[in-house]
């Protein structure tokens, strides 16, 4: 088998020839950024092969890199097959950077009170005085250790079966591990010596694309290991209609197996890089979107997409994680996220926990932009949800020039307000290749600032300037001069691409006004906002109000929490007191159907002006625009 030896660290791996260098690099403990998941459309997993043969189709994935990087070598490390021994060499950008994880959350200090607990206990063997029974003497040894008493702890027959063997051969010097579970109190393990310092549980974040788990000392709640993976259901379909659709044509036993199949690969990269046994892991806690997470438990998804749209089972759920296919500890439970709906899943439940909005009097909206998008508005008493496709815009789909945040992607602009001439920052600082939503946002907010389009999104052509003019169809605006980008062409935005990016922010600025309707509340009621996942991580929080993207509020009060669906789930593993919240949480939640309110049209017709139609909502917008005209009219 040939050897793969990665650089800088010449950490080595065995792989099957025609594997690819990707799954020798998940098999040696990478975590490679696969947003993607291997099917060679995002570029976030590149590698420099130093030496060695690969196969590799330059020409058909050439548009990710610059003659000059095909000559160093650049590859795609999910595309690129291994013929024989190789040294590669990982970029920093290809890895998974640690998240920064909201694990205090706000006014929520983090608690370690996790549901596992382990007992180093020196028993006295049995005599022809004292008979008791060996598993009598182990839970006294418990109790009087200060665990749980004696008779209400419940010791299934599998660690029955092991305990007469292992108190002998340890001379009567064991470990006993207890878990809190629905029922009560469960001896879940037994082992020789004392290995109390072993202790961990693991955090899954159970994404349609990706996977994401954070493995945690239970002693102390330290982060031990981290490790991600592609959801490797892409292989049955890219969304998530299509694998419910999947598991309709009879694949949802080969859908949960994938699901696990990823979540135990994750394990394996977490547990390798924190160097310890996965059966030291007693508890599994995930968080994932409704139909991920009944594809894990084996539960059939199909009813979900048709009308009324049900979930079969909304309350949290609790196994065995084993009993669906996790590698850890033999007798080591399963904790998944409750949900709301169809579309509010765990995943939310878990940002929402992470926020920190459901045990504060002050009142919140979250916001969780994709594709599609979700809204939770309140605080510690009650809570409105809703959510609903934003369309692709926002992440660069369907405009001109729009891509992912790839390498070569625009992801900041601004204009100089007298010039109109743009400054602009590319990710990995490469020659411009076209604009990521991060891009788009600010060019939008820029572009109206300086009077280059109206509220309404249309290009003033009156305006006398080299970079405004008419395009093949609609005007459009000059972003990038041939000459300076990557792909030999005018990088534009146009009035049909800014018509587009309207109609997306639109839809989610309606849905947070519906949801302020509901609850009768106006903007000066909200005293955050969150923004969670990665597209919030990015965005120019100032340029999101500006647009319309989000109510006005004061900037400062806007947050990012980044990753929440992994944060919720940390904090739930680490403190078990958590998860009576998360199932208040899920109970509380009045889920909104935006179709049925009747003022969602009207707010979405208003929401599709830059900033809205009433400018009394956004007065800051307003004082602002003013100003910048005023300096327009100047210049
Ligand atoms: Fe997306 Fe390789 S191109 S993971």
């Amino acid at each position: 088998m040939p050897t793969v030896t990665f650089l800088p660290s010449f950490r080595k791996t065995e792989v099957p020839k025609g594997s690819t260098i990707l799954e020798a690099a998940q098999k040696a403990g990478f975590h490679m950024n696969v947003v993607c998941g291997g099917q060679g459309k995002c570029g976030k997993c590149s590698v420099m092969v130093r030496s060695g043969e690969i196969d590799f189709d330059r020409e058909k994935y050439g548009s990710f890199y610059t003659d000059e990087e095909v000559s160093q070598g650049f590859c795609l490390s999910c595309q690129a097959r291994i013929n024989g021994d190789l040294r590669v060499l990982i970029p920093e950008g290809s890895l998974v950077q640690e998240q920064q994880i909201l694990v205090d959350s706000p006014g929520v200090p983090l608690e370690i009170n996790p549901a596992v607990w382990k007992y180093a206990l020196t028993l006295s063997p049995p005599t022809l005085d004292d008979q008791s029974p060996d598993l009598t003497r182990l839970l006294w040894g418990i109790e009087k250790s200060g665990g749980p008493k004696e008779g209400s702890i419940y010791a299934p027959l599998e660690v029955i079966r092991e305990i007469p063997k292992v108190l002998r051969e340890s001379g009567w010097r064991i470990t006993a591990t207890v878990a809190l579970v629905p029922g009560g109190y469960r001896m879940i393990n037994v082992e020789k010596g004392d290995t109390t310092s072993h202790s961990y549980g693991a955090a899954v974040d159970l994404g349609t694309t990706t996977v994401v788990v954070y493995i945690r000392s239970l002693i102390d709640g330290s982060i031990v290991g981290t490790g991600s993976n592609y959801n490797r259901q892409i292989s049955c379909g890219e969304d998530i209609l299509s694998r419910v659709n999947y598991a309709k044509r009879g694949g949802l036993e080969k859908l949960q197996a994938l699901a696990v199949e990823s979540i135990n690969a994750a394990l394996t990269a977490a547990s390798n890089s924190a160097g310890i046994d996965r059966d030291d892991v007693y508890e599994v806690v995930v968080a994932g979107n409704t139909i991920m997470t009944h594809i894990l438990m084996g539960i059939d998804p199909a009813y979900m997409i048709e009308e009324p749209y049900v979930p079969v089972v909304r309350r949290y759920l609790t196994t065995a994680a084993r009993r669906v296919g996790l590698v850890v500890g033999k007798n080591s439970g399963l904790f998944i996220f409750p949900a709301v709906s169809d579309f509010i899943g765990g995943d939310i439940i878990a940002d929402i926990l992470a926020s920190g909005m459901a045990e504060s009097n002050d009142i919140s909206l979250l916001i969780d932009i994709g594709t599609n998008f979700e809204v939770v508005l309140g605080n510690r008493d009650w809570m409105f949800a809703c959510a609903g496709a934003a369309g692709p815009a926002l992440e660069g789909g369907e405009v001109l020039f729009g891509m992912r945040a790839n390498p070569g992607a625009i992801e900041q602009v601004s204009l100089d307000l007298r010039t109109l001439k743009p400054s602009f920052r590319t990710i990995r600082n490469q020659q411009p290749r076209g604009l990521c939503g991060s891009g788009l946002i600010d060019l939008l907010a820029e572009l109206l600032r300086s009077c280059i389009i109206d509220r309404t999104g249309r290009i003033n052509t009156a305006i006398a300037h080299e970079r405004i003019r008419q395009g093949r169809q609609v005007p459009e605006f000059v972003v990038a001069w041939k000459d300076e980008t990557a792909i030999g062409k005018d990088i534009v935005i146009t009035e049909n691409d800014i018509k587009a990016l309207i109609m997306s922010k639109a839809s989610i600025l309606a849905a947070c006004q519906t949801l302020m309707n509901q609850a009768g509340i106006g903007r000066e009621e909200i005293a955050r906002i969150y923004f969670s996942g990665a597209f919030g991580n990015y965005i120019n929080k100032d340029h999101a109000i500006t647009i319309g993207l989000i109510p006005e509020i004061p900037v400062e009060r806007v947050t990012t929490i980044g990753n929440g669906a992994i944060a919720g789930a940390n904090i739930a593993l680490l403190n078990r007191r958590k998860k009576r919240v998360i199932d208040e949480i899920a109970r509380k939640i009045a889920y909104i159907e935006l179709n049925a309110d009747p003022t969602f049209m009207d707010e979405y017709t208003g929401s599709c002006f830059l900033p809205h139609t009433d400018l009394s909502l956004f007065p800051g917008v307003e004082k602002m625009l003013d100003q910048c005209r005023i300096l327009r009219e100047q210049s």
